[in-house]
This record gives structure tokens, C-alpha cells and sequence, in this order.
């Protein structure tokens, strides 16, 4: 979708659709005030008739209203103002692009964003404004095609706003363009979405910006690193692993990168410890992780950010087979450390102990992975936020205030060492599973035994990645998060 800037004036702007709020009860002011004038009062009657209602998230459509160039007008209720939060602001926006995704019109002029939003300023409620309504339009067409009653999805939007506010939509746009590139990735059924699959769209992000290079290392050359973990959980596979290695030069120096490192199990059967039956196709979002440190990765390239960045994807496929690794199996890691396989569908941390080894020869200024690693991390947070895991609080900090900003957010759990017992093994340096208490954070403490010495952050985003009933789809989650982070980095 585009996002522009238009400065007519409301009321004889030539759009399909003028997206107004009315906080309850206010006096009606800004872009409301002038359509309410230009169409002699009709607004403030229709309010007052109760016909158009101002609680929060409602949705009034009116149609060729008098005085009013634009051929609708979608009314969206706020709620109280005193109540109207950055949280209420991004969800009209989402209800109002989810409806006009819906509806006739393939343009929009958005106000929004005069409605004062607690502790958020302008630029803010511009890109988020643009960044929700993209969200919300999104339709999968991948494999499907659309439905006859479908209307074309809205092309572009636009906002009055001064020309300072032209930085707002361009990032939105390369925000937008990360979040599109983690979900259509997310969704993609696991028979086309395979290690290859990711490696290939990996090839083409790097294909496309000149500060960008790929590097793809198959079987043999992760043997040749003794990646003995991550080749032994894509083994069972007919489609083979791929460590997918992405660099993008910000900078135009050698100076430290940010290194973000993804899970790609682009299908999770457990393995020879099988998961049961039902709702397994949703294990195809089991590399969401890989997808957004993807999609943060593009987005970053497209806004070309005064950053060092790497993105390193350990893809592969978790099957059970004639090959495939069992419990009881005792693993070598790059490292050098052993681990005592208890538990074939902990196959994530042994994908990602390799990689994260793997990138520590970038010597990152910060080393973030990102992975669905564990059902306990849907219990905890539900598809609300993702766990954020690190002993160094600074980083933390900056990742969950990444979230907070952009609404993708995160929320902290501990790695105490007390944790760390749980992974005593008889046979090897550790097992993969903890036992069921605190199953998020013994996965984190697995993690933290390849990571000693970095300043790393591990995020959960097993809840946040994806949604589940009528509406099941992967978000693109925690890609906004990642991207707001880089953002904030390159200051
Ligand atoms: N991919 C799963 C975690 C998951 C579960 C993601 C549900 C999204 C939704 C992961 O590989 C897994 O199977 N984890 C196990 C670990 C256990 C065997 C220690 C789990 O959480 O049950
Ligand atoms: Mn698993
Ligand atoms: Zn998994």
C-alpha cells in the first residue's frame, strides 16, 4: 500500500473514503468539524440522533454526504479521550483498515491522526496510522484464489500533514514492507516454504539493494563447521537445512553489527517424539522467528539504516524417518559441548545453539535470537506479547521499549541461574529439556550455555508470531518490534 501526503482540504478532497474519529461526547473539532460545517450540520445531527455512535471502535459509514467532495465517510467511535491510549489509537486504525479491505474503496484519506493520543506525537500517530491500516488490508492470495465478493484491497492512503511528516511515512513504508515479508512468509504451507524456499527469498531480499550480500551454507559445508545439532534435527528431512547468512553494510565500515538470529523449522512434526494430531499444520509458523528477523532485515535494507546488520536463519524440517535423530542421541555441538536429546521436539535450541555460535565470529555489538521455541511461551503470554529472555538489562530494556513503541510488544522473564539444574544430564553436557516447570526460560538457559560473553537477548515469540482461530494467520510478529529496535539503534 502507498502512503502520501495530500493537503486539499477535507472537504473537497477527491477520495473514495474520509476516515474521521469522534472521541464520545467531545465538541467536534479538526477535519470532523470542517465536514460537519460543509455539510450544514449533518454530523453533529447524526450524533445526536444516535446514528452515528462515538464508543470506541464502533463504525458508521455514510454515503454522499451534502457539501462533501469525497464519496463517503467512515466515522470511527474513540471512546472517552481521557481513555484513548496509543493501544485504542493502533486498534481503530486496524478496525478501520480491516473494514475498507473489506469494502468498495480502493483509496482513503486518513485523520486520524489529530486525535490526541496519550504520550504520542504526531510522527508517531502518522506512521502507526499507516502501519495498521496495511496491516489490516492484508488478504493471502499465495495459493488461493480471491473470492468473487472480495473487493480490491485499499491501494494507498493519504494524510494531511506538513512536509516534516514525509520521514513518518516513509518509515511506515519500510516497516510495512517488513511485516508484509514476515507474514506472507509465515503462511506459506510448509510443501513450498522449505529451508530452500527461505534461502531463495533470502537470494532475492539481497538481490535487490546494493549494500546487501547472502551467503547460503548447505550440509556439507555445515559439517565442515561441525554443526553436529543442527544437522542432526534436519536429518529425518528429504528437504535438507540451510544456514542462511544475510549482511547488510549501513555504515560503509567494519564497525560491530547487530546480529539477529532465527529459528526456521519450517515444519515441526516433533519428530520421533511425535506431537499429537490435531492442530499440527500450525507448526508451518514454527519459522516465525526466521521470518521476522527476515522481515526486519528488509525492512531495515529498504529504509537503508546507518547500521552494521546480520540475519542469520537456521532452517530446517523436524520429521520423523528411517534417518532421523531420536532420543537417547547424544549431539556434539559446534561449540564443543554435548547434549543428551531427551526430547526430539526441543529441536529449536539445537538448532539455534549452532547458529548462534555460528555468529559470534561477527564479534555483534548486540546478538538477539528470535524463535516459536516453546509452547509454554503461548501459556504464559498468549498471542499478546513476546518473551523477552536476557541478563543484560540495558538490552532488555531497549527491546522491550522497541515494542512498546510500535505496538508489537514484549514482556521480560528471568534467566536466573538457578534455572540451570534442570538440565543436568548423566550422558552429555546437558539434555534439550528441562522438565515442565518454567519451560520458556529452561529453553533460554539452554541458549544462554552457547552465548557466554555476548550481549544477547533471546525473544520467545511462540504466542505473538501467529493468531489462532477464524482468523489464522501469522501476524509478521515480532518483526515490528526488531525493526523499531534497529531504528532506534541507528539513532
Ligand atoms: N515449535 C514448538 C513450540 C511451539 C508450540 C510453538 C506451540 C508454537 C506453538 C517447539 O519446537 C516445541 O515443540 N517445544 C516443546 C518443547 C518441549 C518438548 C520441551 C514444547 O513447548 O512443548
Ligand atoms: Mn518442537
Ligand atoms: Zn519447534
Amino acid at each position: 500500500m502507498k502512503f502520501a501526503l495530500n493537503k486539499n482540504s477535507v472537504s473537497e478532497m477527491e477520495t473514495e473514503c474520509l476516515v474521521i474519529g469522534l472521541p464520545e461526547g467531545s465538541a467536534l473539532a479538526g477535519s470532523a468539524a470542517a465536514i460537519d460545517q460543509a455539510s450544514g450540520g449533518a454530523l453533529q445531527r447524526l450524533i445526536d440522533s444516535g446514528d452515528i455512535d462515538t464508543t470506541w471502535k464502533c463504525t458508521t459509514m455514510l454515503h454522499g454526504l451534502d457539501g462533501v467532495t469525497a464519496k463517503r465517510v467512515l466515522v470511527m467511535g474513540c471512546g472517552p479521550a481521557a481513555k484513548f491510549t496509543a493501544i485504542r489509537y493502533d486498534s481503530v486504525c486496524e478496525v478501520a483498515g480491516a473494514l475498507l479491505r473489506d469494502h468498495i474503496a480502493e483509496n482513503a484519506h486518513i485523520c486520524l491522526h489529530e486525535l490526541e493520543t496519550e504520550e504520542r506525537v504526531t510522527h508517531w500517530r502518522i506512521r502507526q496510522a499507516a502501519i495498521a491500516f496495511d496491516r489490516a488490508n492484508y488478504r493471502y492470495t499465495a495459493t488461493k484464489k480471491p473470492k468473487e465478493h472480495d473487493h480490491n484491497a485499499l491501494a494507498g492512503i493519504s494524510f494531511n500533514a506538513g512536509d516534516e511528516m514525509q520521514a513518518a511515512l516513509d518509515e511506515a513504508q519500510g516497516i510495512a514492507k517488513g511485516y508484509l515479508r514476515s507474514r506472507e512468509l509465515g503462511n506459506m504451507p510448509p510443501n513450498i516454504c522449505t529451508p530452500a524456499y527461505l534461502a531463495k527469498q533470502a537470494r532475492k531480499i539481497a538481490d535487490s539493494y546494493a549494500n546487501v550480500s547472502v551467503k547460503i551454507l548447505k550440509r556439507k559445508e555445515m559439517a565442515k563447521l561441525k554443526m553436529s545439532a543442527l544437522l542432526a534435527v534436519g536429518q529425518g528431512s528429504a528437504n535438507g537445512p540451510r544456514l542462511i547468512v544475510l549482511t547488510y553494510n549501513g555504515k560503509g565500515d567494519d564497525s560491530q553489527p547487530i546480529v539477529l538470529v532465527g529459528k526456521g523449522i519450517t515444519f515441526d512434526t516433533g519428530g520421533i517424539s511425535l506431537k499429537a494430531g490435531a492442530n499440527m499444520e500450525q507448526m508451518k509458523f514454527d519459522m516465525g522467528g526466521a521470518a521476522s528477523v527476515l522481515g526486519a532485515f528488509e525492512a531495515c535494507a529498504d529504509m537503508q539504516l546507518p547500521i552494521n546488520l546480520i540475519t542469520v536463519v537456521a532452517a530446517a524440517e523436524n520429521m520423523p524417518d528411517g534417518k532421523a535423530y531420536r532420543p537417547g542421541d547424544v549431539l556434539t555441538s559446534m561449540s564443543g559441548q554435548t547434549i543428551e536429546v531427551l526430547n526430539t521436539d526441543a529441536e529449536g535450541r539445537l538448532v539455534l545453539c549452532d547458529a548462534l555460535t555460528y555468529s559470534q565470529r561477527f564479534n555483534p555489538s548486540a546478538l538477539i535470537d528470535v524463535a516459536t521455541l516453546t509452547g509454554a511461551a503461548v501459556v504464559a503470554l498468549g498471542h499478546q506479547a513476546s518473551a523477552v529472555m536476557s541478563k543484560h538489562d540495558d538490552l532488555a530494556e531497549e527491546l522491550l521499549e522497541a515494542g512498546q513503541n510500535i505496538i508489537d510488544r514484549g514482556w521480560r522473564l528471568p534467566i536466573w541461574d538457578e534455572y540451570q539444574p534442570q538440565l543436568k544430564s548423566t550422558f552429555a553436557d546437558m539434555k534439550n529439556v528441562g522438565g515442565m516447570p518454567a519451560g520458556s526460560i529452561t529453553a533460554a538457559c539452554f541458549l544462554s550455555r552457547f552465548t557466554e560473553d555476548q550481549r544477547w537477548a533471546h525473544v520467545d515469540c511462540a504466542g505473538a508470531t501467529w493468531q489462532w482461530g477464524t482468523n489464522k494467520s501469522s501476524t509478521g510478529r515480532p518483526a515490528g518490534l526488531l525493526t523499531q529496535y534497529l531504528l532506534d539503534q541507528a539513532g
